[in-house]
């Protein structure tokens, strides 16, 4: 049995679906605070598979003593968090409590009930701005510029100190690039509550017709078109990357770190060209003024994920775009369609 925290939210729900298609049973709990239970009722239609849920927080010790103990948890991937990087500089408290306080109980829960095995989802935002791209897993990190940021390195120093200290520990950090696009069923995709922060929604929001036009934050910069480049992964892609770090995580010990993206840049315009394609419509944008804190260029090199995990992509951006566009049309307002 796989524990799987935040198993509703966006990459949750579609690593889920991998697991179930795969074999694993799973128990999902989450506290639903960004995401809609019809996602595992869509997960379940998709797989003829119900996980196992339960609604509550992952900082709540005595239900996640419970969950330990009713289920034979072999490994637990802990996607639960809060991820909007200007909501965390407004609610530094909140972001610190929830992203910190969650891996600690976890960890502590999981040490009393003897599970070893856990893949944590970090994020490529851990590195330091002033790398040389590719990122490499060696490249420099800290230096982050927003809370949301600092939760992530936080945690991995917490579950790096943590392998150092039980020899038998073994945690899998997957430190993801851009996901998007959805299941190519179109019944489950990223559901963002108000305005989308990230590139993606916010095109499909406006392809769909709930938003005017996309601002482009510069053109400025120096990339081939001016607009910023971004290591875009198809989220089912990235729901396959958790499959090979569960199988790693259960044969290994100790505190490994994998890059997860494709290893190619895309810019901000390639997205929105690929985006019209896919939905057979010019997506109207305008160019506006540069993001604060956003960087030119971000891309990974995945190639320790490729020789130690045997993790390799198998969709571009043309397929991710189909795919968020066919979710976005079949359920226009999300999950409350
Ligand atoms: P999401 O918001 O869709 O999913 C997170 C889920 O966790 C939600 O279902 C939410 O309800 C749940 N949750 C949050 N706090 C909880 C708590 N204390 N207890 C129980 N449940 C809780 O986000 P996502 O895009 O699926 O991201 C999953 C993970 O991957 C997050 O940790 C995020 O920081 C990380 N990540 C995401 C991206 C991205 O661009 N989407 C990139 C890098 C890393
Ligand atoms: C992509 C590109 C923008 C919106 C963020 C987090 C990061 C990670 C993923 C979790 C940039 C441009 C965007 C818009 C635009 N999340 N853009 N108009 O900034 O790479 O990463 O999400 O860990 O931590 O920081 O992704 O989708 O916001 O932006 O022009 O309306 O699109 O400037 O070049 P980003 P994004």
């Amino acid at each position: 049995m796989i524990l799987v925290t935040g198993g509703a939210g966006f990459i949750g729900s579609h690593t889920c679906v991998e697991l179930l298609n795969s074999g694993y049973d799973t128990v999902v709990l989450d506290n639903l605070c960004n995401s809609h239970i019809k996602s595992l009722e869509r997960v379940e239609r998709i797989t003829g598979k119900k996980p196992v849920f339960i609604k509550a927080d992952v900082r709540d010790r005595e239900v996640l003593d419970r969950v330990f103990s009713t289920y034979d948890i072999e490994c637990v991937i802990h996607f639960a968090g809060l991820k909007a990087v200007g909501e965390s500089v407004a609610k530094p408290m909140e972001y610190f409590d929830n992203n910190l306080n969650s891996s600690l109980v976890l960890c502590d829960v999981m040490k009393k009930h003897g599970v070893k095995a856990l893949v944590f989802s970090s994020s490529a935002t851990v590195y330091s701005g002033d790398n040389e791209m590719p990122l490499y897993e060696t490249s420099r990190t800290g230096n982050c510029t927003n809370p949301y940021g600092w939760t992530k390195y936080m945690s991995e120093q917490i579950f790096k100190a943590l392998c150092t200290a039980d020899p038998d520990m073994s945690v899998v950090l997957l430190r993801y690039f851009n996901p998007i696009g959805a299941h190519e069923s179109g019944l489950i995709g990223e559901d963002p509550q108000g305005i989308p922060n990230n590139l993606l929604p916010y095109v499909a929001q406006t392809a769909v017709g709930r938003r005017e036009r996309v601002t482009v934050h510069g053109n400025d910069y120096p990339t081939p078109d001016g607009t910023g480049v971004r290591d875009y992964i198809h989220v089912v892609d990235l729901a396959r990357a958790h499959l090979c770090a569960v199988s790693y995580a259960v044969s290994h010990k100790g505190c490994d770190v994998f890059n997860i993206g494709t290893g190619r840049g895309s810019s901000v315009l390639d997205v929105i060209k690929a985006f019209s394609r896919a939905c057979g419509k010019d997506v109207p944008y305008v160019i506006g003024p540069r993001r604060p804190g956003d960087l030119a260029t971000v891309y990974a090199d995945c190639t320790k994920a490729k020789e130690v995990l045997g993790f390799e992509t198998k969709y571009d951006l043309e397929k991710m775009c189909i795919d968020a566009w066919n979710w976005q049309k079949n359920n226009p307002n999300g999950f409350a369609d």
